[in-house]
């Protein structure tokens, strides 16, 4: 490896770092993932310091222009960063004083790699946010075009993976629907932790030049500047709550990808896989595997692993920048590379679902799913809770002493025997009411499965998506 080009070379003992250690410290095959974002900073910086008089005209003129040719270059992927660099921000100093010599050894003034790094990181973050937004927005999208069919598809709900109550099929995809848009305020509340300009911080203690703070942070989209620069040069909270929100993420879409692959097995039969997101079997010719869904939910552990090493790079360390704060960007990179990846997957996943209605129908009838509908119907008849608990309980032994699933099959003596009520209503008209169907459209309150609150929040989540999409502000639901 050639020799490094160093921005601090001559500032100490004669004699170069040992090779190994070089090579150690070198952050380039990481960071130049920055590229754009460090254009883009030293853009506003140069800007600046022109406008502020810390540099005249000419060069900062000359330094924006040199800085927009590197931007396009970078964009177009005609930019061959030097392997030699020390980092990306190394770099990009050295192509500016190669193309303008003392001009782009003026760039740094009121500067250090610092808050130079943070500042790209924010950048860099910013973007990273909206794009995991978007993705978010796409699954969503997904969801409620497969749940919008199924509003009055009966399903069994599960507690302890036993059948537990019908529910609908579209009430199941709202709770996925649900814990996304929470996701989506999660990268959201990230981002405003992202929105302060680090800039002007320096190494640690901000500058004695006359740097105004204000307009680089406008000029870069930013909040405001930071408002602290021994914090803001050691502060990492937007990059690991990123990775926390990740991991969140990750986790819902773990759950999601277990369920598809329940769903998926002959046992429940629930749904089928199209091809376009289930793969064969090299030995097995009959096979149809979910590896994608799979995939999606063993991809939680490599986010965690992500988030708990940026916690752990942070713990103990004393302000402000230490080099520990270099190992940042690996797990930020690869926690947006594996969660965008595992959303875009998801999506696919949602559209690729085929539904078993038939399936679901049979499986919400047995199990007596019904029971607490008939305790509920005894609450209305002025039984107390517990009590009508009880007579459920009955009312389901007068079943089984019978070999019956349903009530529908009790004499009206056997029905009156748990309690007069269900007597005088008969079996054939609590059958009708205990049918899955009735027991789903009885569940008619807010954030229940009744296919009209379905519908609605359908339509409630439309409407946030749009909005969204357009980038207007909706308030919290
Ligand atoms: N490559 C470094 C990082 O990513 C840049 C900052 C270096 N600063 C320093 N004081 N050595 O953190």
């Amino acid at each position: 490896m050639a020799a490094q080009k160093k921005l601090w070379a001559g500032a100490g003992a004669a004699g170069g770092l040992d090779p190994d250690v070089e090579a150690f410290l070198s952050s380039l095959a990481i960071d130049s993932r920055l590229l754009v974002e460090d254009i883009t900073g030293s853009m506003a910086h140069a800007r600046m310091l022109g406008a502020t008089g810390i540099l005249d005209q000419a060069s900062a003129g000359a330094l924006v222009a040199a800085l927009q040719a590197l931007l396009a270059e970078a964009k177009e992927g005609r930019l061959r960063v030097d392997p030699a660099s020390e980092d990306v921000h190394s770099y990009v100093e050295n192509e500016l004083t190669a193309r303008l010599g003392d001009a782009g050894r003026a760039v740094h003034a009121g500067r250090s790699r610092n808050d130079q790094v943070a500042l790209d990181l924010r950048l860099w973050l910013r973007s990273a946010n909206a794009s995991i937004r978007k993705a978010i927005l796409e699954a969503l999208a997904a969801i409620l075009d497969l749940a919008e069919a199924q509003v009055e598809t009966i399903m069994p709900g599960y507690t302890h993976l036993q059948r537990a109550q019908p529910v609908t099929f579209a009430h199941h995809l709202l709770a996925w629907a649900a814990a996304l848009e929470r996701d989506y305020g999660r990268f959201i509340d990230a981002d405003a932790r992202a929105d302060e300009c680090p800039l002007g911080s320096g190494a640690l203690a901000g500058s004695s030049l006359p740097l105004d703070r204000e307009m680089v942070a406008r000029e870069l989209g930013f909040a405001r500047p930071s408002r602290n620069s021994m914090d803001s040069v050691g502060d990492r909270d937007a990059a690991t709550e990123f990775a926390f929100a990740s991991s969140m993420l990750a986790t819902h879409l773990s759950r999601w990808g277990e369920e598809i692959c329940l769903w998926a097995g002959a046992e429940y039969g629930f749904v089928g896989l199209s091809p376009s997101i289930s793969t064969g079997s090299s030995i097995m010719p009959q096979k149809r595997n979910p590896d994608p869904a799979e995939l999606v939910r063993g991809k939680a552990g490599r986010l965690y692993g992500d988030l708990l090493n940026l916690l752990t790079m942070q713990k103990g360390l004393p302000l402000a920048y230490d080099r520990d704060l270099q190992e940042d960007k690996e797990a930020v990179f690869d926690a947006y590379d594996t969660v965008h990846a595992s959303l875009r997957a998801f999506a696919a996943l949602v559209r690729g679902i085929e539904p078993r209605v038939d399936r679901m129908l049979e499986a919400a009838g047995g199990g007596f799913a019904w029971a607490t509908d008939a305790a509920e119907l005894l609450v209305t008849k002025g039984v107390p809770f517990r009590t009508a608990y009880g007579l459920g309980k009955a009312l389901v032994e007068a079943c089984r002493a019978r070999g019956l699933d349903d009530v529908a099959g009790l004499s009206r003596e056997e029905l009156a025997a748990v309690h007069p009520v269900l007597g005088e209503l008969g079996a054939a008209a609590l059958a009708e009411r205990f049918s899955p169907s009735a027991c789903v459209a009885a569940r008619d309150l807010v954030g229940g499965p009744a296919p009209a609150r379905t519908r609605a929040e359908i339509g409630r989540l439309r409407r946030f998506m749009a909005a969204e999409g357009r980038g207007e502000k909706v308030p919290s639901p």
